[in-house]
């Protein structure tokens, strides 16, 4: 299964923050913004990655990330010229793709819940597509499903002026090699963009669509606005105080996962030694 991480868009809700640098190398807490969908990705087992950006931003995301390899995965990095809308990412990574399932991750996306990441794992050999709800109080902002009794999908939407369901759909999807395919048939919405919920919609009249709900207790921040950003670096910083345990780590996941050795790990810690980061790291090499 091949990763997509989206970390495109001008992050317009967010200037003068953005005027300079993408949203998603913004901090959340200790960490820039798009450790936390990378490390999404790597919990669920996906080491082949590509990363979209703005054109003028991709040499930073490159000086932060590189190739991967200090995270024992392989990165490819890819443009989007303009920001036309969220499935417009499986035309560029088109050649990346190559005919296989993919797992999409907005670079905004930030998800922490217990067995989450593991859970992931069973994605990789889908069929159709999978995409996940969470209840909010207001879903305007988001993509909505609309389920009946029975928890069938009766309705999607981008973005619902109202409606009558509480389920957003956050930033993580599914789906099986047609995803190139159905995305090269996409029309514009209105507001100008490859919605991905088109998308999605392709799936549900096949009726290869699959929903879960996730449970009560994930926590799930878009951090599209400053008051999400500044809510989200608030609890990163209690959790992460708490439990003495680092959210979004991608250092630590790739050890963990044994895709990087111990003197690797130790390397990075070297780098780090100023920081709580750091001091973060070399605590783990100690266990
Ligand atoms: C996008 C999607 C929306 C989804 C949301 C999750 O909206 O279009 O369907 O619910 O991400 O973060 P955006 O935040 O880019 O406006």
């Amino acid at each position: 299964m091949k990763g997509i991480l989206l970390a495109g868009g001008n992050g317009t809700r967010l200037k003068p923050l953005t005027n300079l640098i993408s949203k998603q190398l913004l901090p959340i807490y200790d960490k820039p913004l798009i450790f936390y969908s990378l490390s999404v990705l790597m919990l669920a087992g996906v080491r082949e990655i590509a990363i979209v950006t703005k054109a003028d931003q991709q040499p930073f995301f490159e000086s932060l990330l590189g190739n991967g390899s200090n995270f024992g995965i392989s990165i490819t990095y890819f443009v989007q010229e303009k920001p036309e809308g969220i499935s417009q990412a499986f035309l560029i990574c088109r050649e990346f793709i190559m005919n296989q399932p993919v797992m999409l991750v907005l670079g905004d996306n930030i998800f922490y819940g217990p067995g989450f990441g593991t859970s992931l794992e069973q994605m990789k050999t889908i069929s159709g597509a999978q995409i996940f709800a969470i209840k909010v109080d207001d879903p305007s902002q988001y993509g909505v499903v609309e389920i009946n009794s029975d928890g069938m999908i009766i309705e999607i939407v981008e973005k619902p002026l109202e409606s009558k369901s509480k389920l957003a759909i956050p930033g993580m999807y599914f789906f099986d090699s047609s995803v190139t395919s159905r995305a090269e048939k996409l029309t514009k919405s209105d507001r100008g963009e490859f919605e991905i919920t088109s998308l999605i919609e392709t799936y549900q009249k096949d009726n290869s669509l699959k929903l879960n709900i996730l449970p009560r207790g994930t926590t799930w921040f878009d951090c599209g606005t400053v008051n999400s950003m500044c809510d989200a670096s608030s609890y990163v910083r209690v959790i992460e105080e708490k439990q003495g345990l680092k959210i979004g780590c991608i250092e630590e996941i790739a050890w963990r996962n044994g895709w990087i050795s111990h003197e690797m790990l130790s390397e990075i810690v070297d780098k780090y030694r100023e920081s709580e980061y750091g001091n973060y790291l070399m605590k783990i090499t100690e266990e």
